[in-house]
């Protein structure tokens, strides 16, 4: 007979697992407050280093929209390198929740996974490994439109993609949990073949961003979290234009996690 402690974990997994697969996402806690503080505080650091005065702190980073000099110093921190290098301690906790572990087993068909950050572009710069890019978003109160528009991050490195397997992501809040900060899902939108025909024209890449009349189809939702809590994305799932409604500054990360068989498909470029 299994023991029963063994079976109501076991029903717990099924049922986080048939969660992400139906939906697209599900919420797991995937560092604890200690590494939650300092992921925080290294993207506090790499922010002031970028604009070359140390202004932000974990108490005042909330208020980034009125303590950031104007539109050429927020430019600095989040055009280019918006990424910071994960700490052992939290690459560990990623690459060893069990969640992670059961989804990619489970729907890869293994886990060997790789965390990895791949910017929009295929410079050389922008490829890193053990890396995680950040965003920082002010107030729509303060007619500051600082979200991605909705997207799939399938398309790696800007090269139209087709393969679900490819990554998974998980967005973690550090400043701004409720529905009124947090990452907008589609739910159930990684079932669909998206057409490309759906996607708004850009220039220099591929342009990632969906029409409002495709949107349309979609449920929207946003949900509440707490510190140390992850939405992990399938990326074939649109996600993405939800403006910060809140009355302070959003900051956040995605820890991009990479399978590694299927990245052999890739450009060499990419594989890093
Ligand atoms: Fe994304």
């Amino acid at each position: 007979m299994i023991n029963p402690k063994k079976q109501l974990l076991q029903n717990k997994n099924n049922k986080i697992l048939k969660d992400f697969l139906e939906n697209g996402y599900v919420v797991i806690k995937a560092i604890n407050k200690n590494d939650f503080y300092e992921l925080k505080n290294s993207v506090i650091d790499r922010i002031n280093i970028k604009i070359k005065k140390k202004i932000f702190t974990e108490k005042n980073i909330k208020q980034y929209h009125k303590l950031i000099g104007g539109e050429e110093e927020h430019k600095k921190i989040i055009f280019s390198d918006r990424y910071i290098k994960l700490n052992s301690k939290i690459k560990n906790a990623i690459s060893r929740n069990s969640i992670i572990n059961l989804i990619t087993k489970k729907y890869w068909g293994h886990n060997r996974f790789v965390i990895k950050w791949i910017g929009s572009s295929l410079k050389k710069n922008q490829i890193r490994n053990n890396y995680c890019g950040y965003r920082v978003s002010r107030p729509v109160k303060y007619n500051k439109f600082d979200t991605a528009g909705p997207h799939c991050d399938i398309h790696v490195g800007g090269r139209i993609s087709s393969d679900k397997k490819i990554m998974i992501t998980a967005w973690i809040p550090l400043e701004g949990f409720t529905d009124k900060y947090t990452l907008q899902l589609f739910k159930g939108s990684h079932h669909k073949l998206h057409p490309l025909n759906k996607i708004k024209k850009r220039t220099n890449t591929v342009s990632r961003i969906f029409n409002n009349n495709y949107l349309k189809k979609f449920k929207k939702s946003r949900i509440k979290l707490k510190p140390g809590d992850a939405i992990l994305i399938h990326p074939n799932l649109i996600h993405g234009g939800g403006e910060n409604f809140g009355k302070y500054s959003r900051l956040s990360v995605e820890v991009r996690i990479y399978n590694i068989i299927n990245m052999i498909k890739y450009p060499i470029s990419l594989k890093g």
